[in-house]
């Protein structure tokens, strides 16, 4: 029944849908506590479009690299390719699922840019389009790479990112890369990465960070805000925040609900990089109910 009219308009309203779901949308770490669900529970309840698996804890400098997902598997006996059957359920839903790599606490660090190119390609034949005797989380091919690389040499991340998209070109696989550089800007250990590459996702982490999180008020996270949905012109830019007001989620930087959707959002959500917000993590997203409570104003 489709006239050519007709078809011409679905023609032209399909890049501007795609660029508006583009907005919106709420990212999430999983897998730092044994007691927020599941991978296929948390994608389920379909509030997040992102969902970040963490975290590679070690790899680089010649190390084996060690996966820790807490209590949910254990990477060396097997457990986690149980987690293949997840990562295609989330991807059935449209979710993007990251490996998330680096973290709070870990022993990684790159040392040249041989070591960048053999992570890379490690990281590509064990999560990614490529194939390996053993691969950690079995044979679903993850859409990405974060990089929450919180300590260390800041040397050799952006030639990671570079190696890690190459070779996603040569198989004709877009590989997803996303960052979650603290709030001060720029970030001392993924500002020379971000300079170089471009992060299809950038999570800005507005905890912990007391300068530019949510104890300095709405504007001192929204004048950091500017600096970094300025610099990074390309990339779809989240607010990230703590999933609740518990101390053990972040030290500081919580922003109430309604705090959230009545003053913060509205002062960054002009950016047209904008791309929605980021929880720290899973777990207090599931008891505090944060996510529920602010995903219609996250636009
Ligand atoms: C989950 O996190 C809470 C709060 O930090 C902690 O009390 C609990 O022990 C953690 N549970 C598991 C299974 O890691
Ligand atoms: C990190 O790895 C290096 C090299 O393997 C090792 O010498 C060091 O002791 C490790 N540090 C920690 C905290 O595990």
């Amino acid at each position: 029944m489709a006239s050519p009219s007709h078809l011409l308009l679905i023609v032209f309203l399909l890049p501007a849908l795609a660029a508006f779901s583009n907005a919106g949308n709420i990212a999430v770490y999983w897998g730092q506590n044994g007691s927020e669900g599941s991978l296929a529970d948390t994608c389920n309840t379909g509030l997040y479009s992102y969902v970040m698996i963490s975290f590679l804890t070690t790899f680089g400098n010649g190390q084996t690299p060690v996966l820790n997902l807490a209590g949910h598997c254990e990477p060396l006996s097997g457990t986690c390719t149980d987690l293949t059957a997840h990562i295609r359920q989330c991807q059935s839903q449209g979710i993007k699922v990251l490996l998330s790599l680096g973290g709070d606490i870990g022993n990684y660090s790159l040392s040249s840019n041989d070591d960048a190119t053999s992570v890379a390609r490690y990281l590509w034949d064990n999560y990614l389009g490529g194939s390996s005797s053993s691969r950690p989380l079995g044979d679903a091919a993850l859409d990405g790479i974060d990089f929450d690389i919180e300590h260390g040499s800041p040397d050799h991340y952006g030639e990671l990112a570079q190696s890690l998209v190459d070779l996603g070109n040569q198989a004709g696989t877009k590989v997803y890369l996303s960052a979650a550089p603290q709030c001060p800007f720029p970030d001392q250990h993924l500002g020379p990465a971000l300079q170089a590459v471009t992060f299809d996702y950038v999570w800005v982490q507005f905890y912990n960070n007391r300068d530019c999180d949510y104890s300095s008020m709405v504007s001192g996270v929204a004048g950091a805000w500017k600096m970094w949905a300025s610099s990074l012109q390309s990339s779809a830019v989240f607010l990230g925040v703590p999933a609740s007001a518990a101390k053990d989620d972040a030290g500081s930087g919580y922003i109430p609900p309604d705090d959230l959707t009545s003053q913060v959002l509205p002062a960054i959500e002009q950016a047209s990089n904008y791309g929605g917000i980021m929880l720290w993590n899973r777990y207090f997203d599931r008891i505090s109910g944060y996510s529920v409570a602010v995903r219609n104003s996250v636009i």
